[in-house]
């Protein structure tokens, strides 16, 4: 069954359609970047384009990137804070007359490296990190998911959220090389083995595309590995997530 999966992020807003069962992405990504203002209405907007852009008519899935609580949003991550309290999934539904599942943006990552990518079979704890705006973190133990890991949220000497001194923003904002950022990420990746010791690390999101770049600064006991379906993951992690809801009335 062919859904459409939208990847919402602080820079860009992503959609395709995608083969739910399968994994498989369809469709080329269609990509607006994410209105200045990141307004739930202006965001809302863009959703409906996407929506449009593919002459859909099935339910949705949609990666959003802060916690999100049975559509709720919890939390502003890096939207503007109006966010926090609007059920995401009514609010687009209104704008597009579709119905929506939406989850975290890293948790829908982490479902499509999970039963398509590199994840596959893992057990333990597996956790996803994307690397973008912000640091999403997605946590599966046995293959099962951990809603709303907030890893990037670690408080950093003078910085409320790690993700502010370690993400792909602070690399763009401070003009950093990958050779500099990259010791921050992994100073990131310590905490993260420190806090949960997982048994995978799984890195994904934009940043992911440029692994040659930085693989070379990972150096931590945990294993770590690039997310093959690099920056697709989002679409289709939400898209397998929009199925499940569909069968199971909730996610698995
Ligand atoms: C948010 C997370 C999100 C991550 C990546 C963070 O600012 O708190 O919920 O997954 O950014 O978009």
């Amino acid at each position: 069954m062919d859904i459409l999966g939208i990847d919402i992020g602080g820079s860009g807003i992503k959609g395709a359609l995608v083969n739910a069962e399968t994994g498989e992405m369809q469709t080329e990504r269609f990509r607006i970047p994410t209105p200045k203002s990141k307004k739930p209405k202006d965001m809302a907007k863009v959703v409906a384009k996407i929506v449009e852009h593919f002459d859909y008519k099935g339910p949705v899935g949609c990666g959003f990137p802060s916690i999100v609580k049975n559509g709720v949003c919890m939390s502003p991550g890096n939207l503007h804070k109006s966010w926090v309290g609007v059920n995401i999934d009514e609010l687009f539904t209104k704008h597009t007359g579709h119905e929506f599942t939406v989850l975290n943006d890293a948790d829908a990552a982490g479902y499509a490296s999970m039963n398509y990518g590199i994840g596959k079979g893992e057990n333990g704890l597996v956790i996803m990190v994307t690397i973008g705006t912000g640091l999403g973190s997605g946590a599966f133990f046995n293959g099962v998911l951990i809603p709303n890991f907030e890893l990037g949220q670690i408080p950093y000497k003078k910085y409320k959220k790690i993700e502010t001194w370690a993400a792909a923003s602070a690399k763009e904002r401070e003009e950093l090389s990958f050779e500099k950022w990259s010791k921050r990420f992994n100073k990131f990746l310590k905490y993260v083995e420190l806090i949960v010791s997982p048994d995978l690390i799984i890195v994904g999101g934009g940043t992911s595309k440029k692994w040659g770049e930085f693989s070379h600064n990972i150096d931590i006991e945990t294993k770590v590995v690039k997310a093959e379906l690099m920056n697709h993951a989002g679409i289709i992690g939400a898209a397998v997530a929009c199925l499940r809801e569909q069968h199971h009335g909730q996610l698995h």
